[in-house]
């Protein structure tokens, strides 16, 4: 056991001795936090540790005080005696559980707030970079573990340990001749033990993997039906599933062998390391030392043992697994939150606008996406953003709410450049409805009325509905507004979801607008519609808006188009039309395809 884990230390030992004694630490001040429970804990683990030794020299009294000497006293106490040690036990046994699920529960509440509120702060950058599976199963398994490893560690650490010293106290006390002999045969037969164990352990991992294989590929199965059928991947399909079937048949027989071979191979060990004992005990001098109760004694306390060692020799994997998982957790919680030095505060937004020479990129490995941008807009102004997919609108539009930091150049609200103003009150000058729209699993209510706008009256509800032409479909519903949407929306269409994202633009009457796509689900009658609703929101709000149907930018005050990162021409419809430059050809194309 030890030989692979010091080669691995070998490789980078003060990083991993330096930053899991850290983790060691932050999680020990979590625990620190109950301090009552525990020390109760504590207590409790002690107790209930020292009854398995007190069980063992009960033994001598029971045997050698009745059966042999009759003591009447003896008679008497014996079996209370028996009783007390497993009311002690029981007790204790509760009082450390009880204590200890409280502390890792406890825990698990903490990290889980933690981790939520720092997903709630982190800069939506992190999310670009991060799987969002991958983020919940922290949240979900690795703080799980964390507390699991925790308890179970702590309870091999203090019950284990009072219970061998204690054992072997009472073996030293009965013989401590035969204690010797034991203890050179004994860790003889614990490696052999260990290494039986290690490769059950192996091979138990490895199925686990094989299972999850197996998963995938029936996944996969199941979810890509039709690409399977049309490219003609069954047999391919077929033989990838028998590779990792006939795999983890294979895995599942070894460890059946090893697992049926080892039961009686440690038997075997340990029968022949009792057998010593029965053998020394009743030869020679020996014989006279030993009564029954001293034998049967000495007995109990070395098989008492055998668990609590077992486990102590575990509990390194058991601690690891915990490290590793508490790693992966507050690294997590060590992410730095979105910045937020602004100070300045602005009641209602007038939306003017200035960009000074904007140049932006994702990440500082890539291209800018954003190139030397300068525009300026005035309150209440309706600017579209137009150009190829792919030409940055949506970047240029990211960056007024601050979803992403860290450009060149000068950003400007009301005069004030963004970044000093407070970043919730420069967000709440915002309505914004984008292309993919987002549902939460709730009412279609509180979709629309969502955060600040949850106590908004029935009729303002219904009237931001109507203007954003979902009321129509929403009364079709059987329970109308009280509708459960379901995960993500699903049970509504996209031009449904984008009409609920409208209505809840509708009714947050920010000042500022950004329309990202937000009629490009719906069909063209939808869309006229809509166009009526989106003119009477857009009015005296400054709106950003980007869209592929020119018929609905026409009306812009201002069109920005955009090509690779740049903007290329600015201007109205009809001085874009008369400059007959890239704009104008895009209309004409379009224009002349409608
Ligand atoms: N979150 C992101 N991280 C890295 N690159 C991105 C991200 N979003 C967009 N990009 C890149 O930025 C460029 C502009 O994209 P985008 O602003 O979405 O264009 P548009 O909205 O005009 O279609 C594209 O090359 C795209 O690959
Ligand atoms: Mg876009």
């Amino acid at each position: 056991m030890s030989t692979p884990k010091s080669s691995n230390q070998t490789a980078k030992p003060e990083v991993i001795l330096a930053s899991g004694r850290e983790i060691y630490l932050r999680l020990a001040a979590y625990a620190l936090k109950h301090w009552k429970y525990l020390i109760i804990a504590f207590v409790g683990l002690v107790i209930a540790g020292a009854t398995v030794p007190l069980f063992a020299m009960y033994m001598r009294p029971l045997l050698d005080g009745t059966f042999m000497n009759k003591d009447p006293e003896i008679i008497k106490w014996a079996p209370f005696a028996l009783l007390l040690i497993f009311f002690l036990r029981g007790v204790s046994g509760f009082m450390s559980s009880y204590s200890m699920e409280w502390i890792g529960r406890s825990v698990v509440k903490e990290i889980r707030s933690e981790l939520f509120t720092r997903l709630l702060h982190l800069p939506v950058s992190f999310y670009d970079k991060n799987n969002s599976a991958q983020l919940v199963t922290r949240l979900i398994y690795h703080v799980e573990k964390v507390s699991e490893a925790a308890t179970k560690g702590l309870k091999v650490l203090v019950q284990d340990s009072v219970t061998i010293i204690g054992s072997v106290g009472v073996m030293l006390y009965y013989s401590w001749k035969l204690t010797l002999i034991i203890l050179v045969v004994a860790p003889i037969i614990a490696v052999l033990i260990a290494y039986v164990s290690r490769r059950f352990r192996k091979l138990s991992q490895q199925i686990q993997d094989q299972v999850g294989e197996v998963n995938q590929i029936s996944n996969e199965a199941i979810h890509a039906t039709r690409e399977i059928r049309i490219f003609n991947g069954i047999d391919y399909e077929t033989k990838r599933f028998e590779t990792v079937n006939e795999n983890n048949h294979q895995s599942y027989m070894k460890r059946v062998v090893t697992e049926s071979l080892s039961m009686p191979l440690v038997q075997f060990l340990m029968a022949i390391a009792l057998s010593i004992v029965v053998y020394v005990a009743t030869h020679g001098d020996r014989l006279d030392d030993f009564t029954p109760g001293k034998f049967m004694a000495f007995m109990t306390a070395m098989i008492a043992l055998l668990d609590p060692v077992k486990r102590l020799t575990n509990l390194s994997a058991t601690l690891q697994g915990g490290i590793a998982a508490g790693d992966s957790i507050f690294s997590l919680l060590d992410e730095t939150p979105e910045k937020d030095s602004g100070t300045e505060v602005i009641q209602d937004a007038k939306g003017v606008f200035e960009f000074k020479q904007v140049s932006f990129r994702y990440n500082s490995e890539s291209d800018d996406v954003l190139t030397d941008i300068s525009f300026s807009v005035k309150a209440g102004e309706k600017v579209a953003l137009v150009g190829q997919s792919g030409s940055g609108k949506t970047s240029l539009l990211n960056l007024l709410p601050r979803f992403y930091d860290g450009w060149q150049g000068e950003i400007s609200l009301d005069g004030l450049p963004l970044e000093t103003i407070k970043l919730k009150n420069l967000r709440e000058q915002f309505a914004y409805v984008g292309q993919d729209v987002t549902l939460f699993n709730d009412t279609i209510r509180n979709n629309i009325a969502y955060g600040t706008m949850r106590g908004i009256s029935d009729e303002q509800l219904r009237l931001a509905a109507e203007s954003a032409y979902a009321l129509e479909f929403i009364e079709k519903l059987p329970q109308g507004f009280d509708t459960q949407v379901g995960e993500n929306g699903t049970l509504l269409s996209g031009g449904q979801k984008q009409r609920i994202a409208i209505a809840r633009a509708i009714l947050s009457d920010a000042p500022i607008l950004i329309l990202d796509e937000a009629t490009s689900a719906l069909d063209t009658k939808s869309e006229k519609h809509i166009q009526n609703a989106l003119e009477t929101l857009v009015k005296n709000r400054t709106t950003f808006m980007i869209a592929h149907r020119l018929s609905t930018i026409e009306k812009a005050d201002k069109i920005l188009m955009m090509d690779a990162g740049k903007i290329i021409e600015t201007g109205t419809h009809k001085e874009l039309l008369a400059k007959d430059g890239a704009y104008a050809s895009l209309y004409h194309l379009q224009f002349d395809n409608d």
